[in-house]
């Protein structure tokens, strides 16, 4: 009796370490990821469907509080998406991105974060392939974190 106890608590641990599906926000940049994302779709690539998508015009439009709100509002991982190096359909956008994405990983470190919860990528629009890959490392990653620590609210 008390080993089907036992049994059936380290199971439902288990079941809840496998039932935690991560709630992912990614900000594409329109002309490049959002595309490469688009792609990935059409061509009927598997992907988790734990992401929503957020589409800007430059990832450079990503403002430090939108990736604090979409932590403090319980996402568990953050990806932005933009165009590679050079480029950036407004010339630099996506070097302030890169710079600003450095500073946000260890801002978000002195909020109880770990910094691999955001993510940058440079996704263009002929990869699909690519962003498909990058969403399924980055929710494995995420699940292997755990549950965001502000998750459900504050
Ligand atoms: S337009 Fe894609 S990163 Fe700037």
């Amino acid at each position: 009796m008390s080993t089907d106890a036992t049994h059936n608590s380290s199971s439902t641990a288990g079941e809840i370490e496998k039932a935690f599906d991560p709630k992912l926000l990614v900000f594409c940049c329109n002309w490049c990821s959002y595309a490469g994302a688009d792609l990935a779709g059409v061509s009927r690539l598997q992907m988790p469907p734990n992401f929503r998508v957020i589409r800007v015009m430059c990832s450079a439009r990503v403002d430090p509080e939108f990736v604090l709100r979409a932590f403090e509002r319980g996402a568990d991982g953050v990806l932005v998406a933009g165009c590679h190096p050079a480029d950036c359909h407004y010339i630099g956008g996506n070097y302030r991105t890169r710079r600003r994405i450095a500073l946000l990983k260890m801002l978000i470190q002195q909020f109880g974060f770990d910094p691999d919860r955001l993510k940058l990528e440079w996704v263009s629009a002929g990869e699909g392939e690519k962003f498909q890959k990058t969403i399924v490392d980055f929710t494995n990653t995420v699940k292997e974190l755990g549950p965001s620590p502000y998750r459900g609210g504050v």
